[in-house]
């Protein structure tokens, strides 16, 4: 998988829990950048659905492995953020569910799948090589020789809250302490599983989002990226991005 080195322009991963505003901050630093952005967890999460659509019990490894290896993920990067498509078909917000949100740790801890998902995006990065990308082990084990990793944090009850207010904007009402018993439950999954434990990567930047606003998250982000990149970043994209 030595691939994606030699064809790599510019991979920017970012790391960390969910809840820590990954999503947001790697598309909105993309954006700014002049970079495509890759959304992983999104992946995971397809999987999942697919797995609870076709009745399979996500923590049924074997049945998940056949599953994934018949199932097509690809994004649409004509839309931003790129729409995750499964076998073509657009998933949208049906794979952020709280179902799904369930169900996708299993998953995500299932050795074959993981196998899958870390060569489609090596793949994916060899065709789209000015990348954010986003996803608990992107620094660690699938780029670890990305030009700028970076490993956001937050405690869990600043997580937590964020996952509510989030989901209550899709209109999903949920207790805090439930969201947070959830969080403190996949973090454990995470970081305890075999393969591609949550890790902070090696000679990450880390920045903990707990007491800063979003938006400079995203200019102290900017400010590492544009620090670590040197001359990598210049050229047709690397200019002033969207806002
Ligand atoms: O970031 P998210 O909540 O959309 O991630 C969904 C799940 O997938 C979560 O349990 C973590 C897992 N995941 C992973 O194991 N590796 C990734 N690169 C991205 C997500």
């Amino acid at each position: 998988m030595s691939v994606v080195a030699a064809t790599a322009e510019f991979i920017v991963t970012i790391d960390g829990p969910a809840g820590t505003g990954k999503s947001t901050v790697a598309h909105r630093l993309a954006r700014r950048l002049g970079l495509e952005f890759l959304d992983t967890g999104a992946m995971y999460r397809a999987a999942a659905l697919r797995a609870l659509e076709t009745g399979i019990d996500p923590s049924d490894g074997d049945r998940v492995a056949a599953l994934v290896r018949d199932l097509e993920i690809r994004f649409d990067w004509r839309r931003d953020p790129p729409e995750l498509l499964v076998d073509g078909d657009a998933v949208g917000e049906r794979i952020r569910t709280q179902e799904v949100t369930r169900a996708v740790s299993a998953v995500a801890s299932n050795p074959s799948v993981r196998a899958a998902m870390v060569e489609a995006q090596r793949e994916i990065a060899s065709l789209h090589p000015r990348l954010v990308t986003e996803g608990r082990d992107q620094g660690s084990v699938v780029f670890p020789d990305a030009h700028v990793r970076i490993y956001l944090d937050a405690r869990p009850e600043v997580r937590a809250r964020r996952r509510v207010e989030q989901l209550a904007t899709k209109g999903i009402i949920i207790s805090e302490s439930e969201v947070l018993a959830q969080i403190i439950a996949r973090d454990h999954m995470d970081s305890s599983r075999r393969d591609g434990p949550l890790v902070c990567p090696k000679g990450a930047d880390v920045v903990d989002t707990s007491d800063i606003d979003i938006d400079l998250v995203i200019d102290r982000l900017e400010e590492i990226v544009r620090a670590r990149a040197g001359s990598a970043l210049r050229g047709p994209f690397g200019g002033a991005g969207a806002p």
